[in-house]
């Protein structure tokens, strides 16, 4: 990359550098504070993190009807085959030790008349999601570690401050080069950073995202020599609310736990067609049987119907949900709801081990952004939040206990840097950038979505490469977010071509059924050939 050189960077030191303020980054900054100096960035706003809109919950195995055990076995089971057993282990063993340090610390989640009101989400055999401010799950953690985080005197927040490349030399990252919102460098180093930056499901037009995921985290991580595994696994939730505009947002599959139907758009109400769990049967059958019916119907949606619930508990229990459809002049006590799959989660990413590690030294990851085999080849409902809490903690200790902790970085690539500065880009560049933007959105859509062809995709590796061609109209900034996009993109477009079967998630018309044969993860480093990792 080449800066325009005027100007000497600040260099910002920490023993702890958390990039990326969702769950996963918030819940790493406070826990590393007890050992050290934390700098957290973010590129946007604290609030402005895929966790912050997380709907349904985070799923703990605490009710005395419970155990572990049903826990372990539900998540297996919507893996495909594909779980990290061991991982699934910590999640959920550790997860009821996290949950429980988030009560003792004072978060409050929703109550009923027998203690903490559990939840039931598709997969679940059991009830055990809790949840807080009915249907803001994310949004009430968030807060609740946004304001220890500011009270933490040990944590500095940088926000508006992206980051642009890891700053490492033989296999072992000292920090990371940012932009701040002056388009000025900063450098951070750090004794450990902690990559917790999030997934990258809206690089898809329907999607339940917030607009900033977009993956730059893992292209940042790959472009520095991580490796990234299973890429191919995007999960699209079923239920994201449909308009012709194609404006979408989550309806949270909680609703189906209370009892929501999905009916056709002729009236029939069909799951049980598809799965003795009808409704709650885990996420990648009730997609792939709205996907069907969708099919067979000719229209873009079904339906999610409410209107034999009580109408007050819905407004209670979900009521940014019932304010949200009202907005789009649904009732949903009354009106059956507009919905079909949106991208929602990003099952690949950073190939990590059990404590955060990658494959370079002093670089952690852990969150939506990593891949350390936990979810399979779909991830069971309101397991992310969870699978935040416990690797969030497990990639500090594995930064703790790692044995070759940087003590400073190196002189001679900090005088690579020195001068580095990166002049904002133009309106003009802007409205380039949100065109190209719009175009890979699309592409991916068409030809990377829920269901996709060996033909599609290769048209999608195409028509990605092409819209290559706009970097030469960019400079600065959107330049470098835009590279980052399109190699996330191609990253989701070469791991599916791969993979030649239909597994959980990731669907193949040309390759319609599970083949025993593919029971593996697909890694790659850059540079190299992808390797096929049995199971
Ligand atoms: C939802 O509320 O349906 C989303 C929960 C999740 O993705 O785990």
């Amino acid at each position: 990359m080449s800066y325009e050189r005027n100007r000497v960077p600040p260099e910002v030191k920490s023993d702890f550098l958390i990039i990326g303020s969702g769950l996963a980054g918030l819940y790493a900054a406070l826990y590393a504070s007890k050992f050290g100096k934390v700098t957290v960035l973010t590129k946007s706003t604290v609030e402005e993190s895929n966790s912050f809109w997380a709907q349904g919950g985070i799923a703990a195995a605490i009710d005395p009807e419970d155990s572990a055990w049903f826990h372990i076995k539900d998540t297996l089971r919507a893996g495909r085959g594909l779980c990290n057993e061991r991982a699934v282990e910590l999640l959920v063993n550790e997860g009821i030790e996290r949950v429980t340090d988030l009560i003792d610390l004072g978060m409050e989640f929703d109550m009923g008349d027998k203690g903490l009101d559990l939840g039931l989400e598709g997969g679940h055999t059991k009830r055990r999601i809790l949840h807080a401010g009915g249907s803001s799950t994310g949004r009430e953690i968030v807060s609740f570690l946004i304001t220890a985080v500011e009270k933490n005197p040990g944590i500095t927040k940088h926000e508006s401050t992206g980051v642009v490349e890891f700053l490492s030399r033989d296999g072992r990252c000292y920090g990371a080069l940012a932009l701040d919102s002056d388009f000025e460098h900063r450098v951070f180093s750090a004794g450990s950073t902690i990559l917790a930056t999030g997934g990258a499901s809206a690089l898809y037009e329907r999607t339940t995202n917030p607009g900033g995921s977009t993956g730059e985290g893992i292209s940042i991580a790959y472009q520095s020599g991580a490796r990234v595994t299973d890429m191919e696994f995007v999960q699209f939730h079923p239920t994201a609310f449909y308009s012709e505009d194609g404006g979408s947002f989550l309806i949270s599959e909680a609703v189906r736990g209370e009892g929501a139907h999905l009916i056709s758009t002729e009236g029939r109400r069909f799951m049980a067609d598809y799965s003795d769990l009808g409704e709650l049967a885990p996420r990648d059958v009730v997609s792939r049987s709205i996907y069907k019916e969708m099919k067979e119907s000719g229209k873009d949606y079904v339906y999610l119907n409410l209107k034999h619930m009580d109408a007050e508990i819905i407004k209670s229990r979900f009521g940014n949900i019932y304010l949200a459809c009202r907005e789009f002049g649904v009732d949903i006590t009354m009106d059956m709801i507009p919905v079909a799959p949106a991208a929602h989660y990003t099952i690949g990413g950073v190939s990590t081990g059990l404590r955060g590690e990658t494959n370079i030294k002093g670089l952690f990851a852990c969150g939506e952004v990593a891949c350390s085999g936990v979810h399979g080849a779909n991830r069971l409902a309101s397991n992310s939040l969870l699978e935040c809490v416990v690797f969030a903690k497990r990639a500090v200790d594995g930064a703790l206990q790692s044995t070759d902790s940087a003590t400073g970085m190196p002189g001679e690539l900090l005088s690579n840097l020195t001068d580095c500065h990166l002049s904002g880009s133009s309106d003009a560049e802007q409205k380039t950038y949100i065109e190209c933007r719009k175009n890979i959105s699309s592409i991916m859509n068409r030809n990377v979505g829920m269901v996709r062809s060996g033909a599609g995709l290769q048209e999608a590796a195409r028509e990605l490469k092409e819209c290559s061609g706009y970097l030469d109209k960019l400079t600065g900034y959107f330049k470098i977010k835009l590279n980052m996009i399109l190699q996330v993109s191609l990253l989701i477009v070469r791991f599916s071509q791969f993979r030649e079967e239909s597994r959980g998630v990731h669907i193949r018309e040309d390759f319609p059924v599970e083949n025993p044969g593919w029971k593996s993860h697909i890694v790659l480093e850059r540079g190299k050939e992808p390797q096929i990792l049995k199971v």
